[in-house]
């Protein structure tokens, strides 16, 4: 037990962690144990994680000090951030600050930084196709994200930049799934045109984030982006269709629409939308499904998904 390779991994009782440690955990051969980063460990997560075999540590990562304690001894660690707990870009740059200063502290031998593009780099902000919002940011939650990635790479740690696709599980617990129209019909409505949408089983980021730590000696230093598939909003709504057994159809909206629907957040994600439609080519080029393939083979297609989830799609 004590010849494994510990990794630490916040957001451990979230999606992307929890995946991670579940992936670790399956894996008992794998050489790999799992310390799962949390801020309260009598919890109900945090308990069914130790239950499956986790070393459940206390940590916050807005708190450097309980950062270094919850990384010492550890080989390496996933770091991420929450950005829709706190709608803070800045809150976000802190905190991959505070986690590549601890694992500095702690000289791993491997971080994963679960990173965005910074979407200024392809849309300026003195472009006006798309709104400037909170004064600095064309997409917020990816804009901090991507600044961060020099936090990382400054202070020289062995990185890989990971970089995430759209969790097909919004369709859950983000109201992003079919919804029926005026007209009685399910329609999912979302600003990308024809173009397609890279996606994912939050599940199955951990799942790729494992496959990583287990070829370090290639990945340290790389950037790479994971996606289960790229569909178009038609290709989803054709997949939900045959799922649920009723016609879903899609329903193309422009950006601006979009931003104007009123939830929180629809002008960030309005804005996310609009890139990866105008920056199609770009954006499923870096999330290339064959290689995350190669990292988690299990991993998951859009069908596969919708077939197992289906039941905890809420229908509007
Ligand atoms: N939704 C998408 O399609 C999508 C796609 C790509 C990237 N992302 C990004 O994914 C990130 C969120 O990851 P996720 O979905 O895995 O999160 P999640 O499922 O919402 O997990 C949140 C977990 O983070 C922990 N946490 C929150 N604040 C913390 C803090 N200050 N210190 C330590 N732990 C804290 C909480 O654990 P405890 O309560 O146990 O401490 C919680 O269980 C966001 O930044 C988002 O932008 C989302």
């Amino acid at each position: 037990m004590s010849e494994k390779k510990i990794i630490a991994v916040t957001g451990a009782t979230g999606a992307q962690g929890g995946g991670l440690v579940r992936a670790i955990l399956q894996d008992p051969n794998g050489g790999f144990a799992a310390r799962a980063l949390t801020r309260d460990v009598n919890s109900d997560k945090a308990k069914a994680l130790a239950k499956l075999g986790a070393e459940v540590v206390a940590a916050d990562i807005d708190n450097v000090d309980s950062l270094k304690r919850a990384f010492a001894g550890v080989h390496g660690a996933y770091c991420v951030t929450f950005f829709w707990a706190h709608l803070s870009p800045e809150k976000e740059l802190a905190e991959a600050q505070a986690m590549a200063e601890a694992a500095q502290h702690a000289s791993l031998r491997h971080v994963i930084w679960s990173s965005l593009e910074d979407t200024r780099q392809w849309v300026p902000l003195s472009d006006s196709s798309m709104p400037t919002l909170m004064g600095k940011y064309k997409v917020p939650h990816f804009d901090a994200k991507g600044e961060a990635n020099q936090a990382f790479t400054r202070l020289k740690l062995p990185v890989t930049i990971l970089l995430t696709s759209f969790y097909w599980d919004n369709f859950i617990h983000f109201g992003m799934g079919p919804k029926k129209g005026p007209d009685g019909k399910l329609a999912l409505t979302f600003p990308m045109g024809d173009k397609k949408l890279p996606g994912i089983a939050a599940e199955d980021i951990g799942r790729c984030a494992y496959g990583i730590f287990k070829r370090s000696h290639h990945y340290v230093g790389k950037t790479v982006g994971i996606a289960g598939e790229h569909l178009t909003g038609a290709q989803l709504a054709a997949a939900f269709s045959k799922a649920l057994g009723q016609e879903v159809h899609y329903q193309d909206v422009p950006p601006e629409v979009y931003r104007g629907f009123g939830f929180p957040g629809a002008e960030d994600l309005g804005n996310m939308f609009q890139f990866k439609r105008d920056f199609e080519t770009y954006f499923c080029g870096a999330r290339n499904v064959a290689t995350s393939r190669s990292l988690n083979p299990a991993l998951q297609t859009f069908a596969q998904w919708l077939n197992q989830n289906k039941g905890h799609i809420p229908l509007g």
